[in-house]
């Protein structure tokens, strides 16, 4: 596995429960070195038990040295990071071209590359043009392998996934990646063979359908807090159609993550190059671009236009629950904008504290949820953690005359009106 971040580390311990024998290697020495004494780099449940048991078990290694890793290795999964390329919406695939200039000198018997990070389309075929300028054709078959998991859900997503999709023509590397993965075929995932440019593609595909599936509800709910509707009944009401499905139908603040704003953009630029107008995702782009600033409205008329030194805090400031990840999470707009008006910030995060927020003027950290919640005016929920869902907000906040803005709708309406608070959600 080449790059240990949230996909390199979880499939190769996943690879390695299964019974492989898994090398992950990174550029990154701190992080390796820490993996070797069992410090684990991100948060990712039941992940730090399986990395013991099978390193422990010596299935599982870790290393910096990519030549060796490559010579010692049969089937090479290429998981480093495809951002966002700066003043451009395309993906930056400078680490994807590093690793396929860096490995093929270390080609000497036949090797299966595979593309694991999200790439744009022609990408494989450009991998295998660099390294069929030193190495025999013959000799390796690049092949596109898309993972689908999901940050929080990373372990159980690649243990049990929808489907396993297998981008290649080619037969040998079809059979042999089909066996990799019998045992998770054995358990019910669907395995598809496809071209190598449908796998790139499905991966942008099903990540924009996602991303329109949360912005379409989003935008309902501003419909929703209009006319008087619950939005929840919405959300239930639809997601029973089997044809539509109640996931990723809940509304909430702008999706964000390392994944749907930066795959989003790069199927817009694919598409421009081969002069195609995506225009549903265009206009989905721009939909999650604004919902920051419409929830950063509703904030202002919670607190009746008046911010200055309003104590507000943030209950999760990364981008969902379940995850340590702070990329691209609507925090980094919203937490900037409201100490620009005066505000004073005070957050709490499982996670622990963030460096991204460091920085800020006037934003604090409290370890635990009533040292950030008590001294509020506002209390901001931003992610849906389970320790976020019983607090006795009546309890713990001193002022009385404090308010919620529930960005995941997860109290009761109801609930909170008995209780005379200060309650807002979303899209009722
Ligand atoms: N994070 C997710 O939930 C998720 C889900 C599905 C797909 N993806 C895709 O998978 C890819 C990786 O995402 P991630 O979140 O794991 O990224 P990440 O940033 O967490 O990890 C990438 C790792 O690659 C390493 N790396 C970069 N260049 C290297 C090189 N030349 N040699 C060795 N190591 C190198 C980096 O040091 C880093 O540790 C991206 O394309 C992403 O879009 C991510």
């Amino acid at each position: 596995m080449i790059g240990t971040g949230y996909v390199g580390l979880v499939s190769g311990v996943c690879f390695s429960d299964l019974g492989n024998d898994v090398i992950c290697v990174d550029r990154d020495i701190k992080k390796i070195e820490n993996l070797k004494k069992g410090i684990i780099p991100i948060f990712e449940p039941g992940l730090e038990e399986l990395i013991l048991k099978n390193y422990n078990n010596n299935r599982l290694k870790f290393s910096t040295n990519l030549k060796e890793t490559i010579s010692n290795s049969d089937i090479i999964f290429i998981c480093v990071g495809t951002p966002t390329k700066k003043n451009e919406g395309g993906a930056d695939l400078s680490q994807i071209l590093n690793v396929a200039n860096e490995i093929r000198s270390s080609i000497s018997k036949f090797k299966i590359i595979i593309t694991k990070s999200t790439v744009p389309i022609t990408t494989g075929d450009k991998i295998e043009k660099i390294i069929s300028q030193k190495v025999s054709k013959k000799l390796f078959s690049v092949v596109s392998n898309p993972e689908f998991l999901r940050e929080g859900e990373a372990i159980r997503d690649f243990t049990y996934p929808d489907r396993i999709i297998i981008g290649t023509n080619d037969k040998k590397s079809n059979k042999i990646l089909k066996n990799l993965y019998s045992p998770l075929i054995s358990k019910g995932a669907k395995y598809i063979n496809s071209s190598r440019r449908a796998a790139e593609l499905t991966k942008y595909a099903s990540n924009a359908f996602l991303a329109t599936k949360i912005t379409f509800i989003n935008e309902l709910a501003n419909l929703c807090e209009k006319i008087d509707v619950n939005v929840e009944d919405i959300s239930i009401g639809m997601g029973l159609d089997k044809r539509i499905g109640g996931r990723f139908l809940r509304a909430g603040p702008a999706y964000g993550g390392s994944c749907f704003p930066k795959d989003t953009k790069a199927l817009i630029n694919t598409a421009d190059k081969f002069k195609t107008n995506l225009s549903i995702i265009k206009s989905v782009i721009k939909s999650n671009d604004n919902r920051s600033t419409l929830l950063l409205k509703k904030v202002f008329e919670i607190l009746k236009g008046k911010a200055k030194n309003k104590k507000i805090s943030f209950l999760g400031v990364t981008f969902k629950a379940n995850t340590d990840d702070m990329r691209d999470s609507s925090c980094l707009t919203m937490i900037p904008s409201l100490i620009k008006k005066g505000a004073l910030v005070n957050y709490f995060d499982p996670t622990g504290e963030k460096n991204e927020l460091k920085k800020i003027k006037n934003v604090s950290y409290s370890k635990n949820i009533n040292d950030t919640i008590k001294n509020s005016d506002l209390i901001i929920i931003h992610t849906e953690w389970n320790d976020f869902k019983l607090i006795n907000f009546n309890k713990i906040v001193k002022n009385k005359n404090f308010s919620i803005f529930d960005m995941r709708n997860i109290y009761s309406l109801k609930k909170m009106k008995k209780m005379k608070i200060n309650y807002f959600a979303i899209g009722c």
